[in-house]
């Protein structure tokens, strides 16, 4: 009966779990490379394409831009959507020419890069760079580029306004999975020297999130989701412990009587009392008295 309780439990959390279906960072990272590099309908270097995502991406946006690596080096790109390359960004290893796809998370932006304690100012906006060499390769894994002069700025179109008392901060995502804090610039701008996503963020004061807090509907989903498993967990753990307990008394009761029965038992083969029934339970009865009463008499006749 436990066992089948306990299963039931774990089936229940499977279950959920398993309707938290999606894809890592990193997995979306690979498809939006697949979809921005679609851009390229009629290739050109130097010129921003927008590209399309599938519909159950919708609220994202994609771009690529090729360029030549040695331009890239000497001359920069001054505005990249909102990123602008500095004269001095190299990659490794080299390539003759690179895209760099530019991915705006939009309202997706919390279910892909959740920053629990912190609220999001702006979407997150990501640069990753792939080698050009073939613009109809999937599933290509990043180059590295770095800024050897310069570091590269994103200038955010739109902040949203601080929330009391707390200040802005920049968050980037490395494609290793670190995350790492930096000043904000001029009041909307970060700065990197390497590749990932990046956003603005402001440390949440109130221990309780505030109601759409820097959620999109995704990510309060996922959060509500998040709840209710955590919810049947300690509902469950409770209703297991209460079992165990309840299992636990009626053993021990059980061993008690077992015992109780085995002092009675010997209790009526060892003494040679005779018993009688009182009630349920039996006592020693004595029929007659085995000391008679001796009477000293004193008077001697
Ligand atoms: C969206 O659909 C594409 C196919 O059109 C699929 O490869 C991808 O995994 C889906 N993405 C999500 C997040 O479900
Ligand atoms: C870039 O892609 C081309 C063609 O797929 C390949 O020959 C070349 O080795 C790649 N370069 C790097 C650095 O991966
Ligand atoms: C993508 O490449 C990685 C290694 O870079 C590999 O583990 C993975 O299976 C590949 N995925 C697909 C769908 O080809
Ligand atoms: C910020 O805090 C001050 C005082 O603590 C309060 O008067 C003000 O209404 C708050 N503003 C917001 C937007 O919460
Ligand atoms: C983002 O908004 C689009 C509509 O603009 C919607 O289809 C999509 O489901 C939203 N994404 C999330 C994570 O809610």
């Amino acid at each position: 009966m436990l066992l089948a309780y306990l299963c039931i439990i774990l089936c229940f959390t499977v279950a959920i779990a398993q309707s938290d279906q999606g894809l890592s960072a990193r997995e979306l990272d690979s498809l939006l490379q697949d979809y921005a590099f679609r851009a390229f309908v009629r290739p050109r270097t130097g010129i921003v394409f927008d590209g399309n995502v599938p519909s159950n991406l919708t609220g994202i946006r994609v771009a690529a831009l090729r360029l030549r690596s040695g331009s890239m080096r000497r001359r920069g790109f001054l505005s990249y959507k909102e990123f602008h390359i500095p004269v001095g960004v190299i990659e490794q290893p080299y390539v003759i020419r690179l895209v760099l796809v530019y991915h705006d998370l939009g309202n997706w932006t919390t279910s892909y890069y959740p920053l629990p304690g912190y609220r999001f100012l702006t979407p997150v906006l990501g640069l990753l760079a792939y080698n050009a060499s073939d613009l109809s390769a999937t599933n290509l894994s990043e180059l590295n580029i770095r800024a050897s002069g310069e570091p590269i700025s994103i200038g955010f179109a739109a902040v949203e306004s601080e929330p009391n008392g707390s200040s802005l901060m920049c968050v980037s995502f490395r494609l290793d999975g670190s995350v790492v804090f930096d000043n904000v610039v001029r009041g909307n701008t970060c700065l990197t020297t390497v590749q990932g996503h990046f956003a603005i963020v402001a440390q949440v004061v109130a221990p309780a999130p505030a109601p759409g807090g820097g959620g999109g509907p995704g990510g309060r989903k996922r959060r509500s989701r998040r709840a209710w498993i955590i919810a049947g967990s300690v509902i469950g753990g409770a209703a297991v412990a209460v079992l165990l307990f309840v299992l636990l008394v009626y053993v021990l009761r059980c061993r008690r009587r077992k015992k109780m029965r085995r002092m009675e038992e010997a209790a009526e083969m060892g003494v040679p009392l005779p018993m009688t029934s009182v009630g349920y339970t039996k006592a020693p009865v004595a029929l007659e008295t085995r000391t008679r009463p001796f009477l000293e008499n004193e008077f001697v006749p």
